[in-house]
């Protein structure tokens, strides 16, 4: 394209030379990765590329209606939604280990792929949105969470099960390249430049059992905490900030009733690498807005508290 800087032309006539005619699916989460290969590979291939999106019922405020707004209203990305949220929540009914949350997301979220994947039986290849810090942390032994990290990010088996060939166009750039590609290719800054999510989303970030309920009051209490770190100029400050929800109740009042309902737990990091992390000494005014706005809207929780644990010891996401 005569408007594309020239390493975006090359981006895209790599992907061209590599798949020829035949089609591709990709895994799209809706996180900066996966939809600048979107991106990327729709401005190439166009209808070659299926992408599926899996709703697992911990996705944030409105995610799956941004993701189709931008995908498959605005730039006409073929896009399969799949809204799994009963399976999700019915397989993690009980199971309240974090590490055992972590499988069963995990799982689930092959096991839906797969069977939307063997719906589309002339597609070849895989898209990926694997970076170069991917491939080094691969690279090198690791083990524990970050593993896990991995085997989710990367669907770990799929290619294998489904004969598929990996197609993974973002493998030798850097995060910030990674963005710029994504800016040149016409993605809305907010999505490009947008905190990470962790694969497991709000599975997480509810302590515990995760119900439907905890989590439709944690998307609520946590928009309303990014709204205001956006509006306050907050938001780029800071490397993630998110609400996690306490499956504690604690009383209140409220007019001239007693109220007994959960606690919300704010959490702000300022960090490099994720390795290591401070929390953001955001401004009281700020969290007390915050704070006001979360009590005030979202009827069910009636206390919150402000995270001031570094990392290490603490992690960033509570489980
Ligand atoms: P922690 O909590 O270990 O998190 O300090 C470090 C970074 O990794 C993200 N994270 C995950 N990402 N699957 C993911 O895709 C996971 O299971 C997972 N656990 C943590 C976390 O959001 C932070 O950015």
């Amino acid at each position: 394209d005569w408007n594309m800087p020239d390493y975006v032309n090359e981006a895209i006539e790599k992907v061209r030379a590599q798949v020829g005619n035949e089609e591709v699916i990709l895994g799209l989460s809706g996180g900066v990765d996966s939809s600048v290969v979107a991106a990327l590979l729709h401005r190439a291939i166009g209808d070659q590329l299926t992408c599926v999106f899996v709703d697992n019922g911990l996705l944030r405020l409105n995610e799956a209606e941004q993701v189709m707004q931008t995908f498959a209203r605005n730039l006409g990305v073929k896009v399969i939604h799949v809204d799994a949220t009963e399976q999700f929540m019915g397989h993690l009914k009980g199971v309240s280990d974090p590490e055992a949350k972590r499988k069963i997301i995990g799982r689930e979220f092959v096991e839906v792929f797969q069977t939307e994947a063997k719906k589309l039986p002339n597609a070849k290849w895989l898209a990926q949105g694997t970076i170069y810090p991917d491939v080094i942390e691969s690279a090198g032994s690791k083990t524990g969470k970050a593993h896990t990290i991995k085997s989710h990010h990367n669907v770990g088996g799929l290619p294998e099960t489904l004969k598929l060939k990996l197609l993974e166009p973002l493998r030798e750039l850097f995060k910030d390249e990674v963005r710029e590609l994504g800016i040149a290719l016409g993605l809305p800054h907010d999505m490009v430049y947008r905190h990470p999510f962790p694969g497991p989303g709000l599975g997480v970030r509810i302590l515990g059992e995760v119900k439907k309920e905890f989590a439709d009051l944690l998307r609520r209490a946590d928009a309303i905490f990014i709204d205001e770190l956006r509006a306050a100029d907050w938001y780029d400050k800071t490397s993630q900030a998110f609400a996690v929800f306490l499956p504690v109740k604690s009383v209140g009042v409220m007019g001239d009733g007693r109220t007994y309902e959960y606690v919300v737990a704010l959490r702000a990091v300022e960090t490099q690498d994720f390795m290591t992390a401070h929390w953001a000494e955001l401004p009281h005014s700020l969290l007390g807005k915050v704070s006001n706005r979360i009590i005030n809207e979202v009827r069910g929780i009636n206390r919150v508290v402000y995270d001031i644990s570094g990392k290490p010891p603490a992690t960033i996401e509570w489980e």
